[in-house]
């Protein structure tokens, strides 16, 4: 989704956002655009397409603003993609998020002689801060006046040709300021960023602010100041500086030829940092730090759990609902958050709410959680993103710890979604009593061995490789499961279809025959997940037949030891035999490699697929 960068300091601006913007690139986009300050002029260079459409050799300044867009509100085009400027171009704006009421403005704009050269409603954004400028004689007041006009989401920076100045100013769409110190031939002295996204600014500092909704803050060259305005009333804040973790080298390809490829591999590791100090291994026990909130007496009062995400998400909050079914015996709802946010859900007292979030921004998921605030609710997050917006929401929860994840296409980020539900029902089990001391200790050790047992899978890289060469070029495929592998399946579909651009759907595999299996032909790739040790063993192998009978292409994900199935497959992919809560890990690690390689042979964009954002931070 869109990207914001925006530099103020003694360097180079351009260079310092052009390689900021290519740090974003991974969030997908369609156009770029940045626009320098210098000797009060404002200079704009815009293009279709990649970052180095704008070229190394860039505009002089040491001040300015950059944008990646992602089109919602009129084409990609030049005219469309951001800065966008008022009539003088004596103000740049930049801009992620959605103007609701920006038709209406727009129309008041027009009435009082605006015009207009793009499709946007960033464009009529930068319009009304312009008109707002000027009836009140001052930036930084016409700014909070247009604010207090719209409805939407936002995450915006402004510079002015005759201010060393940003103005930068967010609700619902987030942003980071970064800040640095220089120390260099020009002097010492500070520099500052605003970005949507760390990883922007990250080779200058590691020195965070993360700004929150309704946050206003003014940059010159030597200090920053820092606002809350709400409903025209406003107050000064102070927020934490942090230092960020992770380096340059978690946002890097580290010699693989994709981050999704670097990704996959990395999960054995990024297992154990999810692992990390959460299991205590005199005892056996979990060892979650659950906020206060979530005390013993309300776990055991719980009646109903209710889980809502978006995309690979929402699979993981679907194999949270088997867990927490199968080992606590609470009944749990999953919702996609886009439907949820709007049903004026219902919520009880001994209700728990929990999101899914990778990135902590996605826009359905927080309004989800913020109805299911308003409400009352109790509210719980499984998220990647520390400090990001739904981590800052909840009331409580667990960081997965899966480092930056740069790929489009969710794969760490999973897994360790997947690993932190099964933590988290081992707890909720015990504190229940559903869970005994001895299956805990057993569960503990069985997800402690969870690291070696996905190195074992990516040893099959070779074999999986070969396999997906009979995928290159098919046009639709199916992927069937039964169980808690119904979501491994829907998980392997939405991987192969992101990438691969190949149809692709995922059904529990006794309904092929309700309807799907008319589909069937000769040659159609049927994916199958096979656990051995799955009580309907037997029933899965008759679905296989069902589809190989019709002949279908049979690809089987089975496990190590399974002799009975090598001649019920046209390929097999054989990955260590684990317990039902595991299954959905380890299976999916052969899947994404599986929709890896098939996107590699037809030829794909593979990190950056075609119309999808990394964070869709739109409605
Ligand atoms: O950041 P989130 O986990 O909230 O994102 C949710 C989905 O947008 C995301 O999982 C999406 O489906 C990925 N492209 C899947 O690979």
């Amino acid at each position: 989704m869109c990207g914001i960068i925006a530099y103020l300091g003694k360097k180079d601006a351009y260079q310092i956002i052009l390689n900021g913007l290519k740090r974003l690139e991974y969030r997908g986009y369609d156009s770029a655009g940045i626009a320098i300050l210098k000797d009060n002029l404002i200079s704009i260079k815009k293009e279709v397409g990649k970052v180095n459409e704008l070229g190394v050799n860039g505009l002089q300044g040491d001040i300015g603003v950059g944008h990646t867009r992602w089109a919602t509100h009129g084409k990609p085009s030049k005219e469309n993609a951001h800065p966008h400027h008022n009539k003088e171009e004596s103000i740049a704006l930049v801009h992620n998020g959605i103007i609701e009421n920006y038709s209406l403005l727009k129309k008041k704009l027009v009435e009082k002689g605006y015009t207009f050269y793009s499709e946007t409603d960033t464009e009529v954004l930068t319009k009304l801060v312009d008109y707002h400028w000027k009836k009140a004689g001052d930036l930084e007041q016409g700014i909070k006046n247009a604010i207090h006009e719209i409805v939407g989401a936002y995450g915006v920076v402004i510079i002015n040709k005759d201010e060393e100045k940003l103005y930068a100013i967010r609700k619902g769409s987030p942003l980071v300021l970064g800040i640095g110190s220089i120390d260099g031939d020009n002097g010492a002295g500070k520099e500052f960023f605003v970005a949507s996204d760390p990883a922007a600014f990250l080779d200058h500092t590691k020195r965070v602010l993360y700004l929150e909704d309704n946050d206003f803050v003014v940059i010159d060259r030597n200090n920053f100041e820092l606002k809350n305005i709400c409903d025209g009333h406003e107050r000064c804040v102070n927020r934490d500086v942090t230092d960020i973790k992770w380096d340059l080298s978690k946002i890097e390809k580290n010699g693989f030829d994709h981050f999704m490829l670097k990704e996959i591999f990395e999960q054995p590791e990024t297992i154990k940092q999810c692992l990390a100090g959460r299991i205590d291994k005199e005892k056996w026990v979990p060892k979650l730090s659950l906020d206060s909130s979530l005390s013993d007496n309300f776990l055991k009062s719980l009646d109903r759990v209710i889980i809502t995400a978006c995309g690979t998400s929402w699979h993981a909050a679907l194999v949270g609902k088997f867990l927490i079914e199968k080992y606590c015996r609470i009944p749990v709802e999953v919702e996609v958050a886009s439907e949820f946010r709007y049903k004026n859900p219902i919520f009880g007292e001994k209700d728990l709410f929990i999101v899914v979030s990778q990135s902590g921004e996605t826009a359905d998921t927080l309004a989800a959680l913020k109805e299911a605030k308003q409400k009352g609710a109790k509210t719980f997050g499984f998220v990647n993103v520390v400090g990001s917006t739904i981590s800052r929401e909840v009331d409580s929860g667990i960081y997965i710890h899966a480092g930056p994840e740069i790929s489009v296409a969710s794969t760490k980020a999973f897994t360790g979604q997947v690993t932190s539900l099964i933590m988290f029902t081992i707890n909720l089990g015990l504190v229940r009593g559903e869970v005994s001391l001895d299956k805990c200790k057993v569960m503990l050790k069985k997800l402690e061995g969870l690291p070696n047992l996905i190195s074992e899978v990516l040893e099959c890289n070779g074999v999986i490789k070969n396999i997906a060469e009979k995928l290159i070029g098919k046009k639709s495929c199916f992927f069937l499961g039964r169980s808690i592998n119904v979501s491994t399946a829907l998980e392997g579909s939405l991987k192969m279809k992101e990438i691969s651009y190949i149809h692709s759907e995922a059904f529990p595999a006794a309904e092929m025959k309700h309807g799907p299996i008319a589909l069937l032909e000769e040659g159609f790739p049927v994916i199958n997940i096979i656990p051995k040790n799955d009580p309907i063993y037997e029933k899965i192998l008759s679905n296989v037949e069902e589809v190989s009978s019709r002949g279908a292409m049979v690809i089987n994900i089975a496990n190590v030891g399974d002799s009975e199935i090598d001649n019920k497959s046209n390929y097999v992919i054989k990955v260590p035999e684990v317990d039902d809560f595991l299954q959905p890990i380890v299976f999916s690690v052969a899947l994404q490699l599986l929709s890896y390689y098939t996107a590699l042979g037809n030829g794909c964009d593979i990190d950056m697929p075609k119309n999808l954002a990394k964070s869709v931070t739109v409605e």
